[in-house]
């Protein structure tokens, strides 16, 4: 049993094969939190619960002459709200009688097998894990709301999931102002946070900060994830480094606006609350009605290398789903940076033709291939082939693509409407627009209401239209603008705050619709590159592209950046053109393919510009590719230096689960004139296993770990080696055996 109930000390025990979590219902019915971290192999740290007298933190009525016992000090595992909790608190309510407080009380607690369910969004799925599940009522009987904190315990993955219910058990009205999904607190230690901040072409560049007092927050309230702030955060150990230190991550499922607020407080703890936006939230809840928030995965680990494994393992295993979750993803070859929005049947054809010569499997068609779509400015919402464009329609040119050998892959942005469309022109009320308020307009799009159901129901027919009816095995799904204007003309005045989560749930249900219907389509999510780049999307697309910055170098710090949290699996990446349309930079091509092979793989460029040796070039990368996809796709990464603009160089090593292969890769930035060679130790062999390093070296897995490898001295633009590193004495082991 991997959660447990010890009645005489009160402890609610949460253990996974290396990490334990305590909680403890006080004689006073508070769910107070006891410990989180590496297991310790003791079962009752109720000692750990301690009161103090707290000049100017009050104490609950009934313990007034317990001037020790106040809630504005002591570790919860979900606060109150306006009682006496003065820190950034869980949830947030107005009530009927027009109060806003409620004090938290332990009613009960459930342990199930099996995992959670929270209806309409992503998350967290047993795998066969044998996950088990501890559910924990609290209760405040005067403002009548109840709240249920799941935790599920997936033992082996060494993960924790948390999620709250949120339900009106009263007569009257409740207006849920915030409700966070989880609370977590660290009481003791002193905290460095490493957070995930960008831009549109620069996402989750890494930040490491020293946790100083007051309240640090993380957030979008642009209706998507966004580029800007991923709901992923680390906090760890102020000399935590990629082997050591306890590191603690927080990833939140979901796709839309969110929220992390970390209080330092005047005590030196540490409170981290997660969850969805509150600045324009307000969730109506009826007599018996309940609010389920979105997910945070929990993890706890020694080191961020092994706590990125852990995060890793989970998406890849128990977010990612269908028949793309393991095993061979298509090399593809995407139109985008090719042609823009200029093109013609014939030629896309010549692309396709030589994308076909050179070993690529999948031709994806991108943005412009519909009516009225010439620029960004127009068609959004009819999805009908540009006959100008594609005289025979997608038909002919799908028939003809898949003449060459390729699979045939679409385009799509369906939650988005221009306003040159005949979608607006019909139900103009189906944009998110205020009334009598010229909306924001980027790239003159304007986003579908996704809390309608007419809406969904539209871009159901229209999906599933196109899928059934055209011979397409992969959609990109884009999403090129923030929400702003958020307005929906079919829900009261009263509802508007429920507008921006409606819009996920619905969002959420035509994704699950069409990825239950169409299992053999790879979705790939995008938008405006890795804007929206979580795991509540993944739940729905096995890849998501990771940034609209192709350029390799800066690619090296996204992708670092990204592989916190996220596996390689999860990041399309492409080798484009050179010099790059982004940066102005220009790479060798070989570079652009060792950065491109750390991820879901392809070529976004116009190949019918390659030379002859060039298009030898990438046949050799595609071979190489199809070997080392499986390691880099399902081994562990290890992040062997820094991608920091101050780093020359950028090495990664990917190691395959059976400790039989690696690939180390290595791209220099500023080649030092006669300098010092570049040395590295790498990680995660077998000790004792025999390695050949590129067939040039001999060694042992210790030896290569302990003394290191020397690179040769790689000069010029961005030079870049990859080395494939192979087990040799498996077979005399085996024949041993
Ligand atoms: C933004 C995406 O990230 C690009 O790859 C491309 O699909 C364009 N949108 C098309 O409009």
């Amino acid at each position: 049993m991997s959660i447990r109930y010890v009645k005489e000390s009160g402890q609610l025990i949460l253990e996974t094969a290396g990490t334990a979590y305590h909680m403890k219902i006080d004689g006073h019915g508070y769910l107070q939190h006891l410990y989180y971290g590496a297991g310790t192999g003791h079962e009752d740290l109720s000692y750990m619960y301690r009161t103090y007298d707290r000049g100017f933190s009050g104490n609950p009525y009934e313990l007034r002459d317990d001037r020790t016992y106040s809630l504005d000090s002591m570790p919860q595992e979900y606060t109150s709200f306006g009682v006496g909790d003065f820190r950034v608190n869980s949830i947030a309510a107005s009530c009927s009688d027009g109060s806003r407080c409620a004090e938290f009380r332990y009613m009960s607690h459930e342990i199930s097998e099996g995992k959670y369910s929270i209806p309409g969004l992503p998350s967290v799925y047993d795998n066969g894990d044998t996950a088990e599940t501890l559910t924990v009522n609290l209760m405040d009987n005067a403002a009548n709301i109840m709240v249920r904190l799941h935790y599920a315990v997936f033992e082996e993955l060494d993960i924790i999931t948390r999620a709250a219910e949120i339900v009106n058990a009263g007569p009257g009205t409740v207006w849920l102002r915030k409700a966070s999904s989880a609370c977590l607190e660290l009481p003791f230690g002193r905290w460095d946070m490493i957070h995930f901040h960008g831009r549109h072409c620069m996402e989750r560049q890494p930040e490491r900060v020293p946790l100083f007092h007051g309240i640090h927050t993380l957030s979008s309230g642009r209706g998507m994830s966004g580029h800007q702030h991923n709901p992923f955060v680390i906090l760890c150990d102020r000399d935590a480094t990629e082997d050591s230190g306890t590191c603690y991550g927080m990833m939140l499922v979901y796709s839309g606006s969110h929220r992390t607020e970390i209080e330092l407080d005047q005590f030196d703890c540490v409170r981290a609350v997660m969850g969805l936006n509150d600045d324009r939230f307000r969730w109506e809840l009826g007599p018996g009605e309940s609010f389920h928030t979105p997910e945070v995965i929990l993890s706890c680990a020694e080191g961020l290398t092994q706590l990125s494994h852990r995060f890793h393992r989970v998406i890849r295993n128990n977010i990612v789903r269908g028949r793309f979750r393991y095993g061979h993803r298509p090399v593809l070859v995407n139109n985008w940076e090719a042609t823009y929005f200029d093109f013609t049947e014939e030629k896309l054809l010549v692309i396709a033709r030589r994308a076909a010569e050179i070993g690529t499997e999948l031709f994806v068609l991108d943005d412009g291939w519909f009516r009225n779509r010439n620029d960004d400015n127009a068609g959004l919402g009819d999805w009908a082939p540009d006959e100008n464009k594609l005289p025979g329609g997608l038909e002919s040119l799908i028939e003809k693509i898949k003449s060459m050998g390729l699979d045939f892959g679409l385009w799509i942005e369906p939650e988005m409407v221009s306003e040159d469309s005949d979608l607006y022109r019909a139900h103009p009320d189906w944009a998110l627009t205020a009334p009598g308020r010229a909306p924001m307009m980027a790239r003159n799009q304007l986003v579908l209401d996704m809390s309608r159901r007419e809406v969904i129901e539209y871009l159901y027919e229209t999906i599933s239209g196109l899928l059934e009816r055209y011979d397409i095995s992969y959609i990109k799904w884009d999403f090129n603008r923030p929400i702003s204007d958020i307005y929906s003309h079919s829900l009261p005045s009263a509802r508007q705050g429920e507008v921006p989560h409606r819009y996920y749930l619905g969002l959420y249900e035509l994704y699950e619709r069409l990825v239950t219907a169409f299992p053999d389509v790879l979705f790939e999510g995008c938008a405006g590159g890795g804007g929206r780049f979580d795991a509540g999307m993944l739940f729905y697309s096995p890849q998501i592209w990771c940034s609209d910055n192709t350029d390799p170098v800066s690619r090296l710090m996204i992708q670092y950046g990204t592989s916190f949290g996220y596996p390689p699996s999860c990041m399309g990446a492409h080798v484009s053109a050179s010099p790059n349309h982004q940066t102005g930079r220009s790479t060798p091509l070989s570079t652009r393919a060792t950065v491109a092979m750390a991820g879901s793989f392809g070529y976004e460029l116009d190949l019918t510009k390659l030379t002859g040796s060039e298009c030898e070039e990438i046949k050799e990368q595609i071979r190489l590719h199809r070997k080392i996809e499986p390691l880099v796709h399902e081994g562990l990464l290890y992040r062997l230096s820094s991608a920091d603009e101050s780093s020359r160089f950028v090495i990664w090593e990917n190691v395959s689960p059976d400790r039989s292969e690696a690939l180390l890769s290595i791209v220099v930035t500023d080649p030092k004139a006669n300098g010092a060679p570049v040395h590295i130790k790498l990680k995660g062999l077998d000790p004792a296993g025999v390695y050949s390093v590129g067939g040039e070296i001999e060694c042992t897995g210790m030896a290569l770990m302990q003394s290191g490898y020397t690179f040769e001295r790689l000069t010029g633009d961005y030079p870049s080696r990859q080395i494939l590193i192979r087990r040799t004495d498996m077979k005399e082991k085996d024949d041993k055996q």
